[in-house]
């Protein structure tokens, strides 16, 4: 087992906002493993360069770019037609992994939409972040600073993400029994950040890691 809470769910779940606040409360370190597909998405990294990145130098570039654009309607479709790619997923699955071992004394969190079912199956905790895609929707625009697109164009491209990270033939989002299911539909932020740790706190504390929280 590996220090290590594994959050998957689709866009605009609250996963993000809730990955965030529980690496705050128990001081583990976050990855938003969606970056690094949007980073490499953005910069049309061809496959032999990305083979050559360590996990450190990609951040950085990730840290060079605009989080408005790195996160917008084109770029997020663009991100997941390459997260379709087997041979970008292994890399990047990799990098994920390296960043796992480099914080392994401080325990991590990472979220996306494979992290339980393939980068590290055996994380100590497991949540399966959702909501209605409407729901969704409407909180991903509002997020929008720039509204330079329509709600149903959210919509619309949100529709089209969760078909493509659904169905896709490798590294599908899906949740099986080693997770729990957190619906966020209707819930304050505070009342999802309840349940998600608490949830952390009983799987971390039933294993060998109980003094990392
Ligand atoms: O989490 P996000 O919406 O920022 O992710 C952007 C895209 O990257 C998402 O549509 C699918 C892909 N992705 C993935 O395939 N696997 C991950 N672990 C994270 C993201």
């Amino acid at each position: 087992m590996r220090p290590v809470v594994a959050i998957d769910g689709p866009a605009g779940s609250g996963k993000g906002t809730l990955a965030r606040m529980i690496a705050s409360h128990f001081d583990f370190v976050y990855l938003d493993t969606g970056l690094l597909y949007r980073t490499v998405a953005f910069l049309n990294i061809p496959l032999a360069e990305v083979r050559k990145l360590s996990v450190e130098k990609l951040l950085e570039e990730t840290s060079k770019l605009d989080d408005k654009l790195l996160r917008s309607p084109e770029n997020s479709v663009k991100a997941s037609t390459i997260a379709k790619m087997p041979e970008i997923r292994d890399v990047v699955t990799g990098l994920q992994r390296d960043f796992i071992d480099l914080f392994n004394e401080k325990g991590t969190v990472l979220d996306g939409r494979d992290i339980g079912t393939v980068v590290v199956p055996d994380a100590c905790c497991k949540l399966f972040i959702t909501a209605d895609l409407k729901e969704r929707a409407k909180r991903r625009f509002a997020d929008l600073k720039d509204k330079n697109t329509t709600f149903d164009e959210v919509f619309r491209n949100m529709k089209i993400r969760d078909n493509q990270d659904k169905s896709r033939k490798i590294a599908p989002l899906t949740c099986d029994k080693t997770y729990l299911m957190i619906d966020t539909t209707g819930q304050s932020v505070e009342e999802s950040f309840k349940i998600c740790r608490e949830a952390v706190r009983k799987a971390f504390i039933n294993s060998e890691y109980g003094s990392f929280v």
